[in-house]
């Protein structure tokens, strides 16, 4: 049985794509070496296209699949995938509709076959309206998953965090109110910037020699607690 893990939020460019390559990544590799699919819905395909370029030029590094998969794709294979894979980590497509019922949205087809929903918060990305219709939405699914008698663990983390402008005062004050209102967990709570390379979202970024150390440090900190999230349950 593979668990099924979404990277998924309402508000564009907060490190979706860069997460769940990095997270794919590093289950891949040692000391994992995990059986790995990354499932790339999002209909620009950005990680495949980064992916045919990287896999020519790595050597020693275990590629994770890639597959893309629309909603109808993934209902139908997902039966075989969960056999097949260890994990399954999914750059789910699109935002929220707000004038679509929860059940009539592609991400929320896709959230009910998810174990683990990680949302990225990154500074001057969000207001706290639109983060809440979003969890609205994966409180319900949430609901719909334990009815069943499995569950969907909600938790967020913090992306590109600097602690020097608005945006990121902005945000610290948006992550309280939802820790008020939601009880919603957040990882890592002392607040850093996880990464600090751009183009991080391939292979070869994080194994070539000048990604840096301190970028490397921020993510392998980050991916332990991540690791211990999704092991836990
Ligand atoms: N931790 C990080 N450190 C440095 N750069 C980052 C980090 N996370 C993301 N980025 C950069 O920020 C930009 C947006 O990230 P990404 O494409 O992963 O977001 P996304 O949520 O997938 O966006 P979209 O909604 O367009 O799919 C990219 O240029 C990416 O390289
Ligand atoms: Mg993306």
């Amino acid at each position: 049985m593979a668990k099924i893990i979404i990277v998924g939020n309402q508000k564009g460019g907060a490190g979706k794509s860069t997460v769940v390559s990095m997270v794919a990544n590093a289950l891949a590799n040692a000391p994992y070496q995990h059986k790995v699919l990354l499932v790339d819905a999002d209909i620009q395909q950005s990680i495949i296209k980064r992916r045919l370029g990287d896999v020519r030029f790595i050597e020693g590094v275990t590629p994770y699949e890639v597959v893309y998969k629309n909603i109808a794709q993934f209902q139908k294979d997902i039966k075989q995938l969960d056999q097949e894979y260890e994990y399954i980590i999914i750059d789910p497509p699109g935002k929220l509709d707000v004038n679509l019922p929860a059940d009539q949205q592609e991400v929320t087809k896709f959230l009910l076959y998810a174990d683990h929903l990680f949302i990225p918060f990154a500074p001057g990305n969000y207001v706290v309206e639109s983060t809440i219709d979003f969890l609205k939405v994966a409180l319900q699914i949430k609901k719909v998953r334990k009815s069943k008698g499995a569950d969907l663990e909600i938790t967020g983390f913090i992306n590109m965090f600097e602690n020097r402008t608005l945006d990121d005062q902005f945000l610290v004050q948006e992550i309280e109110e939802l820790q008020d209102m939601f009880r919603m967990e957040f990882m890592d709570k002392k607040l850093h910037r996880y990464a600090l390379f751009r183009n991080v979202d391939t292979i070869s970024s994080f194994y070539e020699e000048q990604s840096s150390d301190r970028a490397k440090r921020n993510f392998s900190k980050w991916f332990n607690e991540f690791y211990k999230i999704v092991n836990d349950g």
